[in-house]
């Protein structure tokens, strides 16, 4: 099989490590790398995680690298009250032994995409400011990238950030004006569908009766994302957005698809980070993306849900 290449650029976080596992679990896919930054935990705390994730689905081959703590201009904000202090929730990830590549998360991505030119698509599914400040300081990665898979936005959605405003988007709003507007192939994988991927306690269960690490993690670190849709959002199940994204890689067909010219709004106000789409082209200008507003969201746990249980297979203990 012609593995798709792929490069993760995460803040795990719950539902990024969930997306990691799924990736790992896809034989469609090779992880190339993983770069982590600042958002739903410090990017010190993003890195542990994902060096623990990895060692964790015994992947420690993969090369992590390490991003900026901080968004471009606003303050920081992370999410302790959604994935927890140390950000995968209720889970206990072993203090990971591997360490990450000595590079900056910015000159990892560009090293890695210029050396595979048109090969390698990048999964972005926390804040930005990693991969805005790679196309600053690299412009040619533009059209080196084969393809741009973004978690981020909320269309037609309410914001579960800000009334109007997506956490990675609304986190650094800056860095998501810079790459929506970077002319690169985008496919924007916003509230709109994701807010239908709930994960649920049956779903998790399900997985239990697997003898080894991976549905302990899965378990314990969705406790603490369950216990906080059910208190701010009233849902029975966890949301896994990132996993989403990363199922569009090799299942693009779980979701449906429009070109859109899509704006970020940085002016400041209450609307800061709002994502809006032109739907009838009153601005005349050119689609800057493709946007997911359709899913197949029971048809995307369920493969969720059967490949997580294979990996799990595949690691008993
Ligand atoms: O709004 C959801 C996004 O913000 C996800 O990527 C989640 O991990 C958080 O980073
Ligand atoms: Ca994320």
């Amino acid at each position: 099989m012609n593995q798709k290449r792929i490069l993760f650029d995460t803040d795990p976080g719950i539902d990024d490590s969930l997306a990691i596992l799924l990736a790992l679990a896809s034989p469609e896919l090779k992880v190339e790398g993983v770069s982590v930054v600042h958002g739903n935990c410090s990017v010190d705390q993003a890195l542990t995680n994902a060096l623990g994730v990895l060692e964790l689905a015994q992947a420690s081959h993969i090369p992590v690298a390490r991003g900026f703590e901080l968004p471009l201009v606003q303050p920081s904000l992370l999410a302790p009250e959604t994935h927890g202090e140390g950000g995968v929730g209720y889970a206990k990830l072993r203090t990971p032994k591997t360490k990450p590549v000595a590079q900056h998360s910015v000159d990892f991505l560009i090293e890695r995409i210029m050396s595979a030119p048109g090969e390698i698509t990048l999964v972005c599914i926390g804040p930005l400011t990693n991969v805005a400040v790679a196309i600053r300081k690299e412009p040619r990665l533009i059209k080196a990238v084969k393809e741009v898979v973004i978690m981020g936005g909320a269309i037609r959605h309410e914001g579960n950030t800000t009334p109007l405003a997506e956490f990675n988007v609304y986190v650094d709003p800056h860095a998501s004006h810079m790459v929506y507007h970077s002319g690169m192939p985008i496919t924007l994988v916003p509230l709109d569908v994701t807010y239908h991927c709930i994960l649920t306690p049956d779903d998790v269960q399900h997985l239990q009766k697997i003898k080894s690490p991976i549905p302990t993690f899965v378990a314990d670190a969705t406790r603490f994302y369950m216990e906080f849709h059910d208190e701010y959002q009233q849902i029975k199940g966890c949301i896994i957005n990132d996993a989403l994204a990363l199922a569009l890689t090799f299942a693009p067909e779980l979701c449906d698809y429009e070109d859109h010219y899509v704006e970020v709004d940085i002016t400041g106000g209450v609307s800061m980070g709002k994502t809006m789409a032109d739907f009838y082209k009153l601005t005349k200008q050119p689609a800057n993306m493709k946007v997911a507003l359709g899913v197949r969201a029971r048809d995307f746990i369920e493969l969720f849900v059967e490949r997580v249980e294979k990996l799990s297979e595949s690691i008993p203990g």
